[in-house]
């Protein structure tokens, strides 16, 4: 008798699969992710693919594998292939124009005394969070870095996420908020070799020095197992992590994250991560876009002087550039189009699944695997601004310019509106020096964004507010998108 293929044998639902309920429940105990705990269909899939690597038939022979006492390399790649590693350099721009303008000149003025700086990345991921604070760190400090002591620590769950990280080499993917200029400003660009096919930045060895990594599960900080992790941090960023775990975790690890900040010391939690309850450990301090943590009975005192305006987006003097002749008509302005705008009716679900299995697989360094399954769901001819937005924004990740171009603008076809994907497009084509097209797309960016509130979060624009991305679209319209 012929066997039946794998995948048929397989449990293909976790109804089918007995020992399901109780893997996801050692699962969440062990990770604190209760993200899953309405899930179930996710969790199974990620499973799923380590029961066929690992050749296992179900969850229960999977979950005696993890809880074999050689389970724990088993439990590592289960870990990285359950946590969500979506990160990109200068991630949500507020935050970091915070740090540049507040948080570390107030850190470096206090403590230059003893020259001395510690900064921690819990849930580190890949890395983009830690550099992007060495980038900013080295810009601040400038000629005295090398008088200070400076410690970054990143750290996460995922062994698979951190050795990413060590390697410090990234793909267009995790830069993409970033310019040309800036890219060549902080990173070398490697040509394609086997395994990169496509080429990648190697951030510069100055940034590359400053962070170091390590495994660290922040659940340990709440029931006691947690590793010292050295003296206590002036800095500690915890962004978008806290969003996986229950409330109780949530509150435990702010807890215990406000007990390792140095007095006068910053926490920064993501921006959608904020709680009234954190107010009984920390003080709330309102910031431009923003808020942060301070321990409780901190001075606020006068903020130190900014230092010179450091813009991530920013180019170096490039040349001059030309203004478009004539202009484009303005585009309409942009609906209220939430991160996805589904097209057909019904289908809703089904394109916010795509995305964000899209976005995991990007984050997770698998662009191409990323790329095919777009490919395979939509083919070019996609009806979901969003998702043909991410198709261009892969296509470049992949070298691919032709056909993110076409992508970008089929999501600008569908979507007049799409304020990203005007400033992806304009960043795109000054990059191959098509000036005049360049700022025919960089205008129509800035001028939509000039008509939302300042404030306004731009969909698909992780976490980029309308101002800034007016800022930046201006800086290159007036000094020249780099060719
Ligand atoms: C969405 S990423 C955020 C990365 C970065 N902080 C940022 O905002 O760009 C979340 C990270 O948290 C890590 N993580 C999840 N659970 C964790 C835990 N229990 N302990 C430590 N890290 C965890 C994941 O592995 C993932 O890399």
């Amino acid at each position: 008798m012929t066997r039946p293929p794998e995948r048929v044998r397989r449990a293909a639902t976790f109804a089918d699969d007995p020992g399901f309920a109780a893997l996801k429940e050692r699962v969440i105990a062990r990770t604190g992710h209760s993200y899953y705990a309405d899930k179930d269909d996710l969790l199974h899939d990620r499973v799923r693919r380590r029961l066929k690597i690992c050749g296992l038939p179900d969850c229960t022979a999977y979950l005696a594998r993890l809880e074999d006492p050689g389970g724990r390399d088993e439990w590592a790649a289960l870990e990285a292939e359950i946590t969500i590693g979506e990160t990109f350099f200068f991630r949500y721009a507020e935050q970091f124009e915070a740090l540049r303008a507040r948080i570390l000149p107030d850190l470096i003025a206090a403590r230059a005394d003893i020259r001395t700086l510690r900064i921690w990345s819990a849930g580190c991921s890949t890395g983009a969070e830690p550099y992007s604070l060495a980038i900013l760190v080295r810009d601040l400090l400038g000629e005295a870095l090398p008088e200070w002591s400076v410690t970054i620590l990143g750290t996460d769950l995922s062994v698979e996420a951190l050795a990413t990280a060590r390697s410090a080499e990234f793909g267009p993917w995790a830069l993409r908020t970033l310019d040309e200029p800036d890219r060549l400003r902080w990173f070398r660009h490697m040509p394609a070799r086997p395994g990169r096919p496509h080429g990648s930045y190697a951030l510069r060895p100055i940034y590359r020095r400053m962070v170091r990594f390590e495994r660290h599960n922040l659940l340990t900080l709440i029931d006691g197992a947690s590793p010292a992790l050295g003296p206590a941090f002036d800095l500690i960023l915890c962004r978008n992590v806290l969003i996986y775990f229950h409330t109780e975790h949530v509150n435990g690890i702010v807890r215990a994250l406000g007990q390792r900040l140095q007095p006068g010391g910053w926490l920064l939690i993501g921006h959608a991560e904020p709680n009234p309850a954190f107010a009984q450990w920390l003080e709330p301090v309102a910031l431009p876009g923003t808020v942060a943590y301070r321990p409780a009975g901190t001075e606020v005192g006068e903020p130190a002087p900014a230092p010179q305006p450091f813009l991530p987006w920013t180019p170096e003097a490039p040349p001059a550039f030309v203004p478009p002749t004539p202009p484009e008509p303005p585009p309409p302005p942009p609906a209220a189009r939430e991160a996805t705008q589904p097209v057909p009716a019904g289908e809703a679900p089904a394109a916010a699944d795509l995305l964000e299995e899209i976005r995991r697989l990007a984050d997770a360094g698998e662009t191409a695997r990323a790329w095919r399954l777009i490919q395979d769901e939509i083919g070019g001819r996609g009806t979901d601004p969003g998702l043909r937005y991410y198709e261009g924004l892969l296509a470049l990740d992949l070298g691919r310019e032709a056909e993110a171009e076409r992508a970008l603008r089929g999501a600008l076809f569908l979507d007049r509106g799409f304020v990203m994907a005007h400033y992806q497009l304009g960043l795109l084509l000054a990059r191959h020096g098509r000036r005049e097209e360049a700022a025919r797309a960089l205008d129509n960016a800035l001028r939509l964004a000039q008509g939302l509130a300042p404030e306004t979060i731009l969909p698909e624009g992780d976490g980029v507010s309308a101002h800034r991305l007016a800022e930046n679209a201006r800086a290159l319209l007036t000094s020249g998108p780099a060719a």
